[in-house]
């Protein structure tokens, strides 16, 4: 049986230590690190989200605030919003919770956040510096950095020799996870819905990353033997019969049978999910440390 790796207990040593880093910036007296949180619209899903990025953010002991705006709020309104906020030596990470109203161009949204304060890793000169393999300045985004800091705690930082593969492409999760493992040295295959005999290609995988957005489609004849795999799918299935709720939480990987194979394995929830608001958290530390002409620091 595969060792599960606990997403909750990782994330939260990382917020111990941006605590500890903010209360060091503080007492040598400089400003907390500030995030601002620009969510437009109602949208249930990202209200929830917001809402526990700015709690996180306090409990952090940053400068923290929220930008609720309505969900017919133009788009020169909201591109001035991050102008100010560009602006503002106060705020260190802006991020615009994405999806946007179908209204506002999220694309031009997102590029005009200055490429310093972009701790969504979203900006093309933060994409541009993680494809270069220049991950030592570049603002990764959050979920892919969660994702590798659990897969060095199971095989260390060098992954030299292993196959990896990633199925999904996104700009979010797909792209820069397999940025991230080539930089890391690992062989990367990026797998996604077109590619041909997929159980074929993941049975090839030492480190495994699902991010597809399709309920328990990776199966355990897929899995090799001993293998790292990162459930970054968060999907709700039918409750199980008997069970008292309706629904439940399913990644995409089927738990039960891909932890008979695997050497290490996320659970969903509770693996990658956790890992996503602490990236972002030690992110804005980050940029609070350079914005302070201090060194970086590493998680
Ligand atoms: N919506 C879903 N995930 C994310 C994320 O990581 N960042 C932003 N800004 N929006 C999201």
């Amino acid at each position: 049986m595969a060792d599960i790796i606990d997403g909750k207990s990782i994330a939260a040593a990382v917020v111990q230590t941006v605590k500890a880093r903010t209360a060091e910036l503080l007492s040598s007296g400089h400003r907390a690190p500030g995030l601002a949180v620009v969510i437009v619209g109602e949208d249930p899903a990202s209200q929830v989200y917001v809402a526990s990025k700015s709690k996180k953010a306090k409990e952090c002991g940053f400068h923290s605030v929220q930008h609720t705006l309505a969900a017919d709020t133009s788009e020169e309104f909201l591109l001035k919003l991050i102008h100010d906020l560009n602006q503002d030596d106060a705020i260190n990470g802006i991020l615009v919770q994405l999806p946007l109203p179908a209204h506002l161009d999220a694309g031009k949204v997102i590029q005009a956040i200055a490429p310093e304060k972009d701790v969504d890793g979203f900006n093309f000169i933060n994409v541009g510096k993680l494809v270069a393999g220049e991950t030592e300045t570049a603002f990764v985004p959050c979920t892919p950095a969660g994702a590798m800091l659990l897969i060095e705690r199971v095989r260390g930082k060098d992954l030299s020799g292993l196959s990896a593969v990633v199925v999904g492409r996104s700009n979010i999760v797909g792209k820069p996870m397999a940025s991230l493992l080539l930089a890391a040295n690992c062989t990367v295959t990026m797998a996604h819905s077109r590619t041909k005999d997929l159980p074929n290609v993941c049975r090839g995988a030492d480190i495994l990353v699902a991010a597809v957005g399709r309920p328990e489609m990776i199966k355990g004849d897929w899995v090799k033997p001993g293998a790292t795999l990162i459930d970054v799918g968060i999907n709700r299935a039918p409750g199980l019969p008997g069970a008292e709720r309706p629904t439940r939480l399913v990644g995409d990987i089927d738990f039960s049978s891909a932890s008979e194979h695997a050497g290490a394995i996320t659970p969903v929830p509770g693996g990658v999910g956790p890992m996503t608001i602490a990236m972002l958290m030690a992110n804005t530390l980050a940029s609070a440390a350079l914005a302070a002409g201090l060194e970086r620091p590493i998680f």
